[in-house]
């Protein structure tokens, strides 16, 4: 009996962790530190992205600014624009129109507008492909180095990066910044990000869904098999 508890359990314990491990690996290194005013070094917590992938209108929206501000050096090459179509319900037509700006084939994958190798030479770093970014780096680091460009007129593009010192990358979000008010802002980047996480692992919501309900029959399961299992072993002894 015990050792049949014992197999039950680790399978439920290892299929929670593998649910969790995702969030898990990526929260574990903190958004990295920083110098404050005084010359003292302190650590930057992570500020937590809004990811919800039934918010259909948030993923759209993200997307939009992820082909308007960022596709133009960031390749996402694991990604097809007609995968975006079906996934997040925008009319193809309205794809092929507004969100392809680096081809015109729906079934293509996103690609750079500017070769990022010619970029290195421009940046010093070429822009690395962001396909996968949120699942290297997690949800929340990059939504808080999205949020922590701040002025540095050292650096050649005027702007400077609490979370990655440094960062060869302009503040491309700049004038979104600018014209909008800080929530509204961190508005913009929380559906960025999201869309990001969708690209990450676009089955990722029904994952979740399903393990949940994975583990739910499991755990009932148990009650009959418990009970089977004292029924076959009751004359025994
Ligand atoms: C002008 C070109 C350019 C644009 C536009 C741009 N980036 Fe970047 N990005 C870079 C470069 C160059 C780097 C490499 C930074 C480094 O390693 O110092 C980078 C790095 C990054 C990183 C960190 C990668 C890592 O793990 O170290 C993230 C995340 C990122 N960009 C996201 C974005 C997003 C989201 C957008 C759109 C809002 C965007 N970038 C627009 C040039 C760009």
């Amino acid at each position: 009996m015990n050792t049949l508890i014992k197999s039950l359990a680790g399978l439920g314990l290892g299929a929670a962790l593998t649910l969790t491990a995702g969030t898990a690996m990526a929260s574990g290194s903190g958004c990295g530190t920083f110098t404050n005013a005084d010359g003292v070094d302190e650590h930057l917590a992570c500020s937590t992205a809004p990811i919800d992938f039934t918010n259909k209108g948030s993923l759209q929206n993200g997307a939009k600014i992820f082909m308007n501000y960022c596709a133009g050096c960031h390749s996402a090459k694991y990604v097809r624009h007609s995968r975006i179509a079906k996934d997040l319900e925008i009319p193809p037509e309205l794809v092929e129109k507004y969100l392809m700006v680096t081809t015109d084939q729906i079934g293509d994958h996103i690609t750079a507008e500017i070769d990022p190798e010619i970029q290195a030479s421009w940046f010093g770093a070429a822009p690395p492909d962001l396909s996968l970014e949120t699942r290297l780096r997690g949800d929340d680091w990059v939504y808080t180095y999205l949020l922590s460009f701040y002025e540095d007129p050292n650096r050649p593009w005027g702007a400077n990066n609490l979370v990655l010192k440094n960062a060869a990358m302009p503040h491309v979000l700049h004038n979104m910044q600018e014209e909008l008010s800080q929530e509204e802002f961190e508005s913009e980047v929380g559906d960025l990000v999201n869309f990001m996480a969708w690209m990450g692992e676009p089955a990722r919501h029904d994952r979740q869904v399903i393990g949940f309900f994975v583990i739910l029959f499991l755990l009932v399961l148990l009650i009959p098999v418990y009970l089977l299992n004292k029924e076959f072993w009751k004359d025994v002894k």
